[in-house]
Order: structure tokens, then sequence, then C-alpha cells
């Protein structure tokens, strides 16, 4: 009996000193296989008498189921044991930080173009895309500029192959907005009654050959039409104060519009602010080209001068976005350099 209890304490301590499945089947081989000392035992009771045979059968099944049990015991053990060193591996700590994700921004230059569209808008304007790539009609011989104007020198424009040329400046887009505008509403003028005005502002890139501080090649316009039956200077001044006062968000702006020259407006005029107060207080700083449309443009708009006219201007959000935000360089804004662009996020 002792033997027997030795034996099973044996095993268990065997199981106990494995650390792998492998081990574990190894071990159970000495006590269980084939020629395992259980098995051996067994073997013997064959040459005892029956009496003893019994007696000695049932102690050494029972040692069997002992070392069985706690075979098993380490089996499961060691099961356990593999999975949670699995689940520790894979472990997941819901505690961690989490990984930060930079968010990005605007543009500066594209927050100002939203802002002037969002104060247009609610002034009754639409808004209107055109193309870079500009024909010399809508780029200047339909805006009433003469062959030898210096604008269309080598100098001042970027000549595409096949006749085109990259704009230089928004307002092709009073003629294309016109002219398509006129064409819906052709039917009316035809029967003699008044189309719906043409209320339109025109943001995007132009191009000119022209490089310094306050001068990118590629800059930004935003243009500005309004075609009625009675559209005057007058309204040009409530409407381009009102727009300035808005954006700056200072009522006391002050504006001031000098006479210029532009061969697609008649009067001109330069438009200027000087803020009240601030870095900048007392400045001149302009802001924007101005006038009554030429009744030369509006007939090329497919309009009788005589009964239609109206203002339009060109900005830049360029410079008005310099102004709003004290940026002295213009070529910050189109470098890419994240240090600068992050400041507006
Ligand atoms: N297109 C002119 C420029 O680029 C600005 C302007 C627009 C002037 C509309 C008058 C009317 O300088």
């Amino acid at each position: 009996m002792n033997d027997l209890n030795a034996l099973v304490m044996a095993a268990q301590s065997a199981f106990e000193g494995c650390h792998t499945q492998a081990d574990l089947e190894n071990a159970k081989a000495q006590f269980l296989g084939k020629t395992g000392r259980i098995t051996e035992l067994m073997k013997g009771l064959a040459t005892l008498p029956t009496e003893e045979k019994k007696l000695q059968g049932a102690a050494i099944n029972q040692a069997k189921q002992a070392v069985e049990m706690s075979l098993t015991q380490r089996r499961q053990a060691l099961a356990d044991e593999e999975l949670s060193s699995q689940l520790k591996a894979q472990a997941l700590d819901v505690g961690l930080p989490g990984r930060l994700r930079p968010t990005g921004g605007l543009h500066p230059v594209s927050l100002t173009l939203e802002r002037i569209e969002q104060i247009f808008d609610s002034m009754g304007f639409e808004v209107a895309q055109g193309p870079e790539i500009e024909t010399d009609w809508y780029n200047f011989t339909a805006l009433n500029t003469p062959e030898d104007h210096p604008a269309r020198s080598m100098h001042d424009t970027f000549y595409v192959e096949g006749g085109y040329l990259l704009r230089t400046h928004t307002s092709p887009m009073q003629i294309r907005h016109a002219v398509s505008h006129v064409k819906r509403h052709q039917a009316l003028l035809d029967a003699g009654q008044v189309m719906p005005e043409i209320r339109v502002i025109a943001p995007g890139r132009t191009y000119r050959v022209d490089s310094d501080a306050t001068h990118s090649p590629m800059f930004h316009q935003c243009e500005g039409l309004w075609i009625g039956e009675n559209i005057s200077f007058k309204d040009l001044k409530v409407v381009f104060t009102d727009f300035c006062r808005t954006f700056f968000e200072s009522s006391d702006l002050v504006l001031r519009f000098r006479p210029s020259f532009f061969p697609f407006t008649e009067p001109s005029a330069e438009i200027d602010i000087q803020f009240p107060s601030g870095p900048l207080a007392g400045r001149w700083l302009e802001v924007a080209g101005s006038g009554q449309v030429h009744p030369q443009v509006i007939r090329n708009m497919g309009l009788d001068p005589e009964h239609y006219m109206g203002f339009a201007f060109g900005m830049g959000p360029d410079r008005l976005t310099m102004l709003r935000y004290g940026v002295n360089d213009l070529r910050l804004f189109f470098d890419g350099d994240i240090r600068f662009l992050s400041q507006f996020r």
C-alpha cells in the first residue's frame, strides 16, 4: 500500500515538474505507458493467487485512477497557462492614451474665400467658377482691352500652346457668366421684358509673370458683377463698403475710391481701405479695382447698354488674408510650410 501511495506521489510530482504538454506526455508514459510502472504492477498481478489478486488489483486500480486524475489536472493547468500567456501576449491596454491623429485645416486663403462667399451670399450674390486656361477673347478682347494693351505683353502673361493663356484676372468671368445668364433669359429679352439682374462673384486662381514679396506668379482674385437696369457707382460703394466692414469686423473702416483706369470700366476706381486702429491704422491699403461696366463690355455680354448697366470689381483675396492675419510676405501662402499654415487651423 505504502508503495502505491509513494508511486502516486511520484507521478504527481513528475507531472508537476512538466511545463509543456510534450513533457507531460513523456511523464505519463513512465507511469501509464506500455512499460510504465503502473502497467508493470498490473502485469505482476497475473502470478498472484485469486484472493490476493482481487485486493492488489483494486488497490492498483485506485492508484491508477489517482495518477490519471492528477495527469488530467496537470493537462488542464498547462492548457490554462498557455491560454493566459497567449492572452497576455495579445493584451490590449484600454487604459493607454489613443494615438493622436493630427487634424488638417483649411488654407488661410481658402478661409478668406469662404468668408467672401458667405458675405456676398448674404447680399444675394451667386458664386461662379470659370476656367484658368482662357482664350484671348474672354481675357482681353471682350473686356475692351485692345491688341496693344500693355497687360498683353509677354512679360505679364503666361501663354499656353494652341493660342490659349493663363487668365491674368478673374474678369473674363464677367463675360462668361453674363453671356450664359443672357442666354438663359433670351426669351424675356426678345419679348421686350426685363431680365433678372446679374449678381455674381467669381473667385479663383489667376496668373501673371511676377514674383516678389507682394506678387506671386499664381495668385487669387475674386470678381464681382452686378448688372441691372439702374445699378450705379453708388451701389458699388454701398456693397463694397458693407463687404469690407463685415469682412474685417470693423464698422468704422474707411474706404476711398481713387480714380483709375481699366479698359473694361468707365469710370474706374481703385479701392483703398484704412483701418481706424491697430498696427496698420492710418495707412491706405489697396484692395480692389472697380468701376461701372463699360458700354462695349455690356454689348459683348449680349445686352443693350441703353437698358442695362452695373458695376464690377476685382479684389485680391491674398491681400485681404495678409491684412486680416497680419502676414507680410505673400509667398508664405504658397510655400506649403506646415509650420506657417498650421497657425490658421
Ligand atoms: N481685373 C482688374 C485687375 O486685375 C480688376 C478689375 C476688375 C477692375 C473689375 C475693374 C473691374 O486689375
